[in-house]
């Protein structure tokens, strides 16, 4: 079990838990003791993993299902965690639209927005609601590489996680005297189900940025610990973010607009 200072055992809520880096982070957490509450709308994946996990380390793991586009579920995972049961929260849930913005459908990208930033933003609140009072606590909210730089034909997906990394490094900086951390995840590219929802072909991507799952979210959970604001996984990673901020902003959105501009699998199937 992995325990406080009061001896009890700690519990973490993440969502997205039913594939990709939100199920690397409920391994790792479990192999760790932490408690478990997995969020996310696929419930038998979420039952699945709930119950290998809690056989395999001996932790409680509950599933509960919610759509976070969506008032009902965001409700439901607000409450658990105004109950002030919750130690860590992770902000995980997210998925990516690739296209020109004109074309795509309106409601897919809106629902794109509640999701990464809306939910993101809700749960967050809710979290710190119980955390600030008893002056502990830790949030993780998964941005991405693509939070440094605006992405033509990725548009909106980029501008939500520049939201994702501008929000959670300002709480970081008002909580934190609290006793409370948020802990901004920027990873690249990782082999998951993101790349098919986005209906992203990744098959130009080199094979030098792709990080394992479990790479990403050892870092997540290292930086947590240290207290960190920002963790960017990899060497590869940190070089492009330092390339991105040194370079003109004109010249990055060009050279970023000619990677995105055919990457999008409904446009090559055109
Ligand atoms: N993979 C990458 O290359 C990469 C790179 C940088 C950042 N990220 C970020 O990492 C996070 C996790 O992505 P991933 O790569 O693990 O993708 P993934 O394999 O597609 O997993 C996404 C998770 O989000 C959940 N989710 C999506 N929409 C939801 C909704 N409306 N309500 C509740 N849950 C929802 C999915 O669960 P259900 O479908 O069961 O609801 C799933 O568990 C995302 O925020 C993504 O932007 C990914």
């Amino acid at each position: 079990m992995s325990n406080d200072k009061s001896g009890t055992a700690k519990r973490a809520l993440i969502t997205g838990a039913s594939a990709g880096i939100g199920e690397g982070f409920a391994r790792q957490m479990a192999r760790q003791g932490y408690d478990l509450v997995l969020v996310a709308r696929r419930k038998d994946r979420l039952d699945a993993l709930a119950s290998e996990l809690s056989s395999e380390h001996g932790i409680s793991a509950d599933a509960l299902e919610a759509d976070l586009a969506g008032e009902h579920g965001l409700s439901l995972v607000e409450e658990r965690l105004r109950s002030g049961e919750i130690d860590v929260l992770v902000n995980n849930a997210g998925f990516g639209t690739v296209g020109e913005f004109a074309e795509l459908p309106v409601d897919r990208e809106v629902e794109e927005l509640n999701v990464n930033v809306r939910a993101l933003l809700r749960l967050t609140h809710a979290a710190l609601a119980a955390m600030v009072p008893r002056k502990r606590g830790a949030i993780i909210n998964v941005a991405s590489m693509a939070a440094f730089q605006p992405i033509p034909y990725n548009a909106t997906y980029a501008a939500s996680k520049a939201f994702v990394l501008h929000f959670s490094e300002a709480i970081h900086e008002e909580v934190r005297r609290h006793g409370v951390t948020v802990t901004c995840l920027c990873p690249g590219p990782v082999r998951t189900e993101f790349q098919q929802v986005a209906g992203l072909d990744a098959s130009s991507m080199p094979a030098i940025a792709w990080m394992s799952v479990d790479a990403v979210v050892r870092s997540a959970l290292s930086a947590m610990r240290g207290g960190r604001a920002i963790t960017v996984p990899g060497a590869v990673n940190v070089t492009m973010m330092a390339g991105t901020r040194m370079a003109p902003r004109f010249l990055v959105r060009r050279i970023v607009a000619s990677m995105f501009r055919n990457r999008g699998t409904a446009t090559k199937a055109e």
